[in-house]
């Protein structure tokens, strides 16, 4: 979406995958300055996303959104200036039919969602501070037509609010219905491309719930050229650092939502995270991939179902390449210059993980250990 933002995968934290409903203004604040504490913020994760449960279950008499006044006796406005204060952004829930998600399956109540509040809502959010709204269908029913239409009134709506907010989606609860996968290109800056995720490798699932790693990159891979500056395939909030699966695993996900071009939204407790989550999440090289300026998602070189190869062309002319092991035992995942798409006779291979460099004429491969992903930034010398 051409609205100014989101010009590279946007970055930052969310409330759900650790808390659910179950937030407040104390948590939202500690997880700001956690942000700031762990360097979080310096390696570029900006957005403080709240998610479904804030508000109160009944909007006001006039028909305004209120935040929850027991989670968040200060206000929402109060908890944007608390973030812009610490030099991050505000992320905002809502959902645009008539039930947020928590409240679609009575885990919340009431029934606030902004359809036929649009231009309101929007209005309200503007002037809370809000950066960034994540918009959740949260329905068995609907079009693809009906979805276009609804999104686009909020698209429009947020345009009209005077304030530049990142518009974040998720169509994809009624994926089973509209069928093959739409280009949301023109309604958002970002949308899902799968349901929920977990903190599982492999769910088994193609795109139901809820959806494992490896499963998610399955569904998000044919969609490489949806991807660019202001529009990108969200692979959903990341797992990083909330157990489940093996360390390779962690950094193999973290590694591959990089260079997917994947908004990249920790899902972790930032505030007790161990030093191996945070090395992930703050690794200079697999973020400085995921936010290069061309805005590229990699494209798939070679899949034999066990060895696959994906890569993200640069906006200085290197090419990074993942090698990403899907099988059960180690094995040597390989590659050449020219099957990523670069020619000459000699290049630089940077490890992201360790850093350190190596040559090569042409061939490009590592051993990489089960669900592992090596990633090499490749540059012609
Ligand atoms: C849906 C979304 C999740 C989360 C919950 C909140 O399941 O896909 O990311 O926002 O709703 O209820």
């Amino acid at each position: 979406l051409e609205n100014g933002v989101a010009r590279t995968p946007p970055m930052g934290w969310n409330t759900w995958n650790t808390f659910g409903c179950n937030i407040s203004e104390t948590l939202i604040r500690q997880t700001a300055d956690a942000m700031v504490n762990s360097g979080m913020r310096d390696a570029g994760y900006k957005y403080v996303v709240v998610d479904d449960c804030w508000f109160n279950p009944n909007r006001d008499s006039a028909g305004n959104l209120q935040g929850n006044p027991s989670r968040f006796p200060s206000g929402m406005k109060a908890l944007g200036d608390y973030i812009h204060s610490k030099g991050l952004k505000f992320g905002i829930y809502q959902a645009p039919l008539d039930k947020t998600c928590a409240q679609y399956f009575n885990a919340y109540p009431g029934a606030t969602g902004s359809r036929g509040h649009e231009v309101q809502d929007a209005r309200q959010f503007a002037a809370w501070g809000v950066d960034y709204l994540k918009y959740d269908w949260c329905s068995p029913t609907g079009t693809i037509d009906e979805q276009v239409r609804t999104f686009a009134r909020m698209r429009d709506a947020l345009a009209a609010s005077g304030r530049q907010i990142v518009f974040s989606i998720n169509p994809n609860s009624i994926h089973d219905k509209t069928g093959p996968r739409r280009n949301w290109g023109d309604v958002a800056n970002m949308w899902r491309t799968t349901e929920d995720i977990t903190n599982r490798w492999n769910t088994g699932q193609t795109n139901g719930y809820p959806m494992g790693i490896q499963n998610i990159v399955n569904v998000t891979v044919p969609l490489a050229s949806y991807a660019r500056p202001g529009s990108f395939n969200d692979q959903d909030m990341m797992e990083v650092g909330r157990g489940g699966m093996t360390d390779t695993e962690m950094r193999s996900h973290f590694a591959l939502w990089a260079i997917m071009a994947s908004p990249l939204i920790a899902g972790n407790d930032l505030r007790s995270m161990n030093p191996a989550t945070t090395t992930i999440l703050k690794n200079q090289n697999l973020i400085a991939i995921n936010q290069d300026s061309l805005g590229l998602q990699a494209t798939q070189v070679s899949n034999d179902g066990t060895r696959r190869v994906l890569a993200k062309r640069l906006a200085n002319g290197d090419v990074a390449v993942a090698l990403f092991n899907q099988g059960s035992g180690t094995t040597t995942v390989s590659t050449t210059a020219v099957a990523i798409g670069l020619s000459g006779n000699s290049f630089t291979l940077r490890d992201a993980w360790t850093g350190q460099t190596s040559t090569t004429s042409s061939a490009i491969s590592a051993s990489v250990p089960s669900h592992g992903t090596v990633v090499y930034r490749v540059a012609r010398s």
